[in-house]
């Protein structure tokens, strides 16, 4: 594989959006987190487990066996059970498309016949600075841990299955700016009937937790859920093995 290969187009992923592809015959995941790319190994290394439909918190993967977590930017393991690290791949945004080298980020020198994008403008020393968030009284707003984000989604029950949402592998994407959160989550089917019921207790249990004020649920389609997302705990429940 040549040095830089061009995987997507640059349109071709939204924010938030993930792409399978093959890097050195490698399965990898190509992911677009706001404006930044990452191209990791699709492999889990506790049990060797795809992590293609993992959620992502925090510019983490989270595995959707047994819940490691995985850094995209250097692979590091950042949760249990997983102890090493999976390969990241430098990726290189250029005029036409995205491009992934099989070589680590950091290590791979530019390739001269393609033109770099501009930098982004430096903003001015008075332009808009970010404001740490504060909460009623003016302090500095208390740090919500995803943690304490997942176990209030885990609350929310499918009523036809009658199991969590997290555990049945419904929630994609979790994204906490302040005392907002934004999460993405499908559900089992598009025709899902008690989808509306979901999406309202999801937005209730997040805006319940201290130190949340708003939480926004985009439903998504893609990718489609499959019971290979569920947890051990939820396959025990549904007795499925
Ligand atoms: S296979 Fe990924 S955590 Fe077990």
């Amino acid at each position: 594989m040549p040095s830089f290969e061009l995987m997507a187009a640059l349109d071709e992923l939204a924010p938030g959006a993930r792409k399978s592809i093959f890097v050195d015959d490698l399965p990898a995941l190509l992911l677009r987190i706001e404006n930044d790319y990452f191209a990791i190994e699709d492999v889990c290394t506790h049990d060797g487990q795809p992590l293609t439909d993992g959620p992502v918190i925090d510019r983490q993967i989270v595995c959707p066996r047994h819940g490691a977590r995985f850094d995209l930017a250097d692979g590091r393991p950042t949760k249990m059970p997983a102890t090493s690290p999976i390969r990241v791949f430098a990726v290189d945004v250029r005029g036409d498309g995205v491009y992934v080298s099989p070589k680590a980020p950091g290590t791979v020198p530019s390739t001269p016949k393609f033109v770099a994008t501009p930098a982004p403008a430096v903003p001015e020393a008075t332009a808009d600075v970010p404001q740490t968030p504060v909460d009623e009284s003016g302090e500095p707003a208390a740090e919500v841990t995803d943690e304490a984000l997942i176990e209030a989604l885990r609350t929310v029950i499918d009523p036809e299955l009658m199991i969590n949402i997290v555990d049945l592998g419904l929630v994609y994407n979790i994204n906490q700016n302040g005392r907002k959160v934004a999460i993405e989550m499908t559900l089992t089917s598009p025709a899902c009937p008690a989808g509306p019921q979901i999406i309202q207790q999801s937005r209730t249990a997040l805006e319940r937790v201290n130190g949340i004020d708003e939480a926004t649920i985009k439903l998504v389609m893609t990718p489609p859920w499959s019971p290979e997302r569920m947890t051990d705990e939820a396959r025990d429940q549904l007795g499925i093995f």
